[in-house]
């Protein structure tokens, strides 16, 4: 596998772009960040400034030029152009894409249909298995839910400033669970590591920063606060049938509580177990271990990264 030199990254700027370039940066990698035309987005020194329109397949192979790899960060409207980005990373002859996911594993066939923007992703996903012909490899970065990022955002149904608590099915359910900088250091290890990259080309890379259910996280929660938490019990099966109805009615209220659910839910998708302890040799072999509890503390004393995103 060739070393890579240069990567260029989309959405650089947003909640995981902020973890991620530092560690692109330290790793002694040229970093290339495109921002979209008129974006007012600032960067850290060190970062190449670019601007490109998404809209256009010149501007977007123009920056292109002479780049290894692409790491694509964009928010979720940004994910339509993603195949307009794949397109023009093989005109410059780009060769390899990252492409924005890091999240569920919509692989399983019954998590696929649950929320509508995992269609979106999987168009960028079909279009890269479509160019990896051209000569563009790719690896899908597989997460579940951010941990560190997501506990202050209620994303586990943990609400650390009204303390109470949504326990789904019980609290026991096992998932795995990924911290930000978990993330960066797998992101810069495909990029400078090329026998890592080797066993993920081309493929979907599960990895975890811990192993959990919501009942333990709660319980480190009220320890660490000194605080007992109210708690409602929800069936997911009753909260399913729901979320479905209003998203067929095309009533969005119900997509983060299904993030959630996919998660923490009894059907346990994301209990990635031997894929993510595969994914963590490959990528994640030197990242320190920190308990769930640890982890708690960090974040409750304001060690957690800052989110550019507010749960409603
Ligand atoms: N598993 C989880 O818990 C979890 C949580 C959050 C995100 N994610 C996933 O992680 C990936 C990155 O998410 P993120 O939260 O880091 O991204 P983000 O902060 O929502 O957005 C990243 C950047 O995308 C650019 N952007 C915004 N609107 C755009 C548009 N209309 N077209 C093109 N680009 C646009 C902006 O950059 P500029 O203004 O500089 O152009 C923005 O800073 C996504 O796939 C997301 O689904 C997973």
């Amino acid at each position: 596998m060739a070393e890579f030199r240069s990567v260029a990254v989309f959405g650089a700027s947003g909640n995981s772009g902020d973890a991620i370039v530092p560690a692109l940066l330290a790793a002694g990698l040229k970093v290339y960040v495109v921002k979209r035309t008129g974006s007012n987005s600032t960067f850290p020194p060190g970062a190449h400034v670019l601007s490109a329109d998404y809209t256009s397949l010149s501007s977007l192979t123009y920056i292109l030029q002479n780049i290894d790899a692409v790491v694509s960060l964009v928010g979720p409207q940004g994910f339509p152009h993603q195949t307009r980005m794949i397109d023009a990373a093989v005109a410059a002859g780009v060769k390899y894409f990252i492409p924005s996911e890091f999240g569920h594993d919509y692989t399983i066939p019954e998590v696929f249909p649950l929320v509508p923007v995992f269609s979106v992703k999987n168009t960028a996903l079909e279009h890269l298995k479509i160019k990896q012909k051209e000569g563009l490899d790719w690896t899908v970065i597989i997460t579940g839910l951010w941990f560190d990022w997501g506990l202050p955002l209620n994303m586990f149904d943990i609400d650390l400033k009204a303390h109470k608590a949504v326990i789904w099915d019980g609290g026991n359910a096992t998932f795995r669970s990924i911290n930000m900088q978990d993330i960066a250091r797998a992101v810069t290890t495909l990029l400078v590591n090329p026998s890592a990259r080797a066993g993920a080309t081309n493929k979907h890379i599960h990895i975890s920063s811990l192993e959990t259910t919501q009942n333990e996280v709660l319980a480190a929660v009220e320890e660490v606060t000194g605080t007992k938490f109210e708690v409602e019990n929800l069936d997911s099966d009753v909260f399913y049938r729901e979320a479905e109805k209003k998203i067929a009615g095309g009533d969005q209220t119900a997509v983060v509580s299904l993030l959630t659910g996919i998660a923490v839910s009894k059907r346990e998708y994301c209990a990635f177990g031997k894929k993510a302890d595969a994914g963590n040799k490959l990528l994640l072999s030197n990242a320190p271990k920190e308990s769930v509890k640890e982890t708690v503390e960090r974040v409750l004393s304001g060690g957690g990264p800052q989110a550019k995103w507010q749960r409603h």
